[in-house]
């Protein structure tokens, strides 16, 4: 499905479905004994977007021996040990910013996340979930059928974030005087290239200092969304029923970490994410036996400085 300026999507179509893969991946990764996440909210609203592809890998009913590819670079069970490691770094971002003092976070791209209902937050924290309305809406409504309490005060700012978005936050409570945990996961590769700098210019002109930024950088190369659409192909076949080609925006993009650096922030971790896949023990792609298919693709976390420390650069 090829993108446009204006187009938008709920959890079953467009860029909405991949928030339903990956918490399928989520629930897929909880269900197996690797002790890094425990997601259980992610199996119930897979089940409730009802794509049955997904409830299908989601529930345990898909052999990913039948799903994928041998040795392919990417395909479920790829993508359910990317979702293992990611959510765990991520999850470990949120604890280090709240031991560190930040009470504010704002989750872009929230999609199907349920951190706001399945970790354990201080008393005084606010969040701020951003995405587009109808995958908001579902969630929200899903879950308060399913009985869950958000475990922090939670708002939500339903708008698109390839424009002006702030406003939406700040309606709803965001204090740019605090500061703020930003994690923007699997979001940055749908963002027109400009859109991904306004994104993090936006980001920094709301950060008070001492905040901090987390962002996974994926399909960095071409090899990356080739392998999805290969991967795809096979999951067609067995009935998946949305398409998740060309949800991305190619071409050149300014590289995260740089950006970041340039307008301030002082980069503490750039890890490869076969780095972080080796280190907790799950397998890496390879490809004719280098790491593939993005041996590029990697974890940005940031932290911005007081602003004596910035100007003194
Ligand atoms: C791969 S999913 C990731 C969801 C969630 N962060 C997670 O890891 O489970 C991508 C998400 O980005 C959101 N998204 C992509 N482009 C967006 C935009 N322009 N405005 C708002 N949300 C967007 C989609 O709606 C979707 O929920």
């Amino acid at each position: 499905m090829t993108r446009s300026d204006n187009d938008t999507w709920d959890l079953a179509s467009s860029v909405g479905a991949t928030a339903t893969m990956v918490a399928a991946g989520r629930a897929r990764a909880s269900r197996s004994d690797n002790r890094l996440i425990a997601d259980r909210f992610a199996e119930p609203l897979v089940r409730a977007v009802g794509v049955d592809f997904f409830t299908r890998w989601a529930t345990g009913e898909l052999d990913p021996a039948e799903v994928d590819v041998a040795d392919a670079p990417w395909g479920m069970q790829r993508m359910t040990d990317s979702m293992t490691a990611r959510t765990h770094y991520f999850d470990r971002f949120f604890a280090e910013a709240t031991a560190a003092g930040i009470r504010q976070a704002v989750i872009l791209a929230s999609g199907l996340d349920a951190r706001a209902y399945r970790l354990s937050w201080p008393s005084d924290m606010t969040l701020f979930e951003i995405d587009q309305p109808k995958v908001l809406e579902f969630k929200s409504a899903t879950l308060a059928a399913l009985g869950a309490q958000p475990t922090v005060e939670l708002r939500m700012a339903p708008v698109d974030l390839r424009y002006d978005w702030p406003a939406a936050l700040r309606q709803a409570g965001f204090d740019p005087a605090k500061p703020t945990a930003w994690s923007a996961e699997g979001l940055l590769a749908f963002l027109p290239p400009p859109a991904q700098d306004r994104l993090l210019d936006t980001i920094t002109a709301l950060s008070s200092d001492s905040s901090r930024f987390v962002a996974d950088i994926f399909w960095n190369s071409p090899d990356g969304r080739e392998a999805l659409t290969a991967a795809a192909r096979k999951w067609y076949e067995h009935g998946l029923d949305v398409s998740l080609d060309d949800l991305g925006y190619p071409g050149h993009r300014n590289d995260v970490a740089d950006y970041l650096t340039g307008l301030g922030w002082r980069v503490v971790n750039r890890i490869l994410i076969s780095q972080v896949l080796a280190d907790n023990a799950l397998p890496v792609p390879s490809v004719n036996g280098e790491r593939g298919p993005a041996p590029d693709n990697y974890y940005c976390t940031a932290i911005l400085p007081e602003t004596s420390a910035r100007s003194r650069k």
